[in-house]
């Protein structure tokens, strides 16, 4: 899922570290099939819809041109079958904290072209903006409402030897009310060291989302009739990886980087127990990353005030930045922690919470409970709308990351920075637990078909 909820909102960029290397990862068994990638974080579609072959909203796809029918044309029918030049496995992969979403910087073709797109557990398909696309920021008020800078993270397919069109249109619309029209095709994708070949890319001739996006979702959810292997199934099915899971650590909000672990699961990245849940289906019948949540509770540092106890369902995404909430959650939460309307904020606002101050929301998951630090919960509206906003009593705001939703209900960005979350697509289960902020050293083990090793069913569940 992607949302830009916030309005004016400026997308730093920070370049993406490789913050490990095999050398120094301290394996604690056979972490084989593990590839870890750094994160920065934001958004995802709304409802991925089918291909178009006609216009939306005025905008019409780009022709296919002079090609013929059967020229350069994959053969879909066959399967993406993926060759891989693998490489060995355990790659820890950066995600590069862009404060409104997490990037994954890749290179697609031949020779590689650079691109940092978002990681978006909300989402299925990776896309990337073309160097042709009409949305290109030509001036800073085109940066202004969100344009793409098209000085980096572009693809121009014409220069590589190796792209291919599938003669298949795609069409995305996100929670932003962003949207990409582009056509399919396969290329050469590598992060880090890690090489894939024959990997499904859309390229976006005509989006006006300011940057690409890296679906890891179910294939299921792709924005296609025919699904296809995307790149969290291509890593198990070419051995990079024993299963089709993934591990989630945002870490603090003032970190530079987070982290991306395919197939494994760092031990040193969370305290306390991680504890899984099972995935609800929504619906459609679609596998979501979607998970029950009991009841949010404010702790003041010296008293806990239960704010709801309606159970409802969630999506974990870190395609949004926010977290997205009921108003029967959201309001009383906003008279608990002090949260009032400032004029021209684009979010509520409170004084600007201390770490220490030991104010936490506290998220629980049949007994797996997440707390998360006011400190980690709220943004600094300065740093994005460059002006400063005070509370009525003179001091600093900041602005309070959870917003109220009747539909879409999202923990964004806002709330996954507390928590270290494993996903499990092979068994349709989630992990979650508290993060260990900062973390310097690793603990890695593998994700196999059967589950993620030292996990608990959550307490709620135990018995049933
Ligand atoms: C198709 O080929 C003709 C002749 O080579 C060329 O003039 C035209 O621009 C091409 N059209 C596209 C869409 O590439
Ligand atoms: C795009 O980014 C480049 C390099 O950072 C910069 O020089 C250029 O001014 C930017 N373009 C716009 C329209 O802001
Ligand atoms: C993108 O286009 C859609 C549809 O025209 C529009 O609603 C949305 O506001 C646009 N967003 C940006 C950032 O230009
Ligand atoms: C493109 O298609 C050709 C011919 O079918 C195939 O040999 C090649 O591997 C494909 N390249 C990629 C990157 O998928
Ligand atoms: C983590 O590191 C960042 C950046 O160095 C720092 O600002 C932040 O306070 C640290 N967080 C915690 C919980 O220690
Ligand atoms: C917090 O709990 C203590 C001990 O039960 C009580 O004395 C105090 O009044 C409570 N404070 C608030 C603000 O509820």
């Amino acid at each position: 899922m992607i949302f830009h909820t916030l309005v004016g909102l400026a997308v730093v960029s920070l370049a993406g570290v490789h913050a490990y290397n095999n050398a120094g990862l301290p394996l604690r068994s056979a972490a084989e099939s593990v590839i870890s990638l750094q994160i920065q974080g934001q958004r995802g579609p709304v409802a991925p819809n089918e291909r178009v072959r006609s216009c939306v909203n005025g905008v019409c796809p780009v022709p296919w041109g002079n090609m013929t029918d059967t020229e350069n044309v994959e053969n879909e029918a066959a399967g993406s079958a993926p060759a891989s030049s693998a490489t060995p496995a355990i790659r820890p992969t950066e995600l590069n904290n862009l404060y409104s979403y997490y990037g994954v910087d890749m290179q697609i073709g031949t020779p590689p072209q650079p691109v940092t797109v978002q990681l978006d557990t909300g989402s299925s398909d990776f896309w990337v903006i073309s160097n042709k696309n009409p949305f290109c920021a030509k001036t800073s008020e085109d940066i202004q409402r969100g344009w793409p800078n098209c000085s980096t993270n572009v693809f121009d397919y014409t220069k590589s030897t190796t792209w291919n069109f599938t003669r298949k249109y795609f069409h995305l619309s996100y929670g932003d009310d962003t949207y990409i029209i582009g056509r399919w095709g396969t290329d050469v994708v590598s992060m880090g060291d890690l090489r894939l070949d024959q990997v499904r890319v859309a390229l976006g001739d005509n989006t006006n989302s300011s940057q690409g996006v890296f679906g890891i979702g179910y294939p299921q959810e792709e924005a296609t009739l025919d699904k296809y292997m995307n790149i969290p199934v291509l890593l198990k099915q070419t051995g990079l990886t024993q299963a089709v899971a993934y591990s989630l650590y945002l870490n603090d909000i003032d970190a530079t980087a987070g982290q991306i672990l395919f197939g494994g699961v760092d031990h040193d990245k969370y305290t306390g127990t991680l504890y899984t849940l099972p995935i609800v289906k929504t619906d459609d019948g679609d596998p979501r990353m979607v998970v029950q949540l009991e009841t949010v509770t404010y702790n003041d540092g010296k008293n806990a005030s239960q704010i709801s106890g309606e159970g409802i369902n969630v999506l974990l995404d870190s395609g949004t930045t926010l977290t997205m909430l009921p108003p029967s959650i959201v309001t009383p939460l906003y008279s608990a922690i002090g949260a009032v309307e400032i004029p021209d904020a684009p979010l509520y606002g409170v004084s600007c919470p201390s770490r220490d101050s030991g104010k936490m929301v506290q998220f629980n998951f049949n007994g797996a409970v997440i707390n998360v630090p006011l400190a980690e919960l709220v943004l600094d509206l300065g740093e994005e709308t460059g002006k400063q906003f005070t509370m009525p009593n003179g001091d600093k705001a900041c602005g309070v990351g959870i917003v109220p939703s009747d539909s879409d209900l999202v923990l964004g960005d806002t709330f996954l920075r507390s928590a270290y979350v494993v996903y499990d697509l092979e068994n349709d289960q989630i992990s979650l637990a508290n993060t260990n902020f900062n973390s310097t050293t690793t603990s890695i083990e593998a994700i196999t078909p059967s589950g993620v090793p030292g996990t608990v069913l959550a307490p709620s569940l135990q018995h049933r």
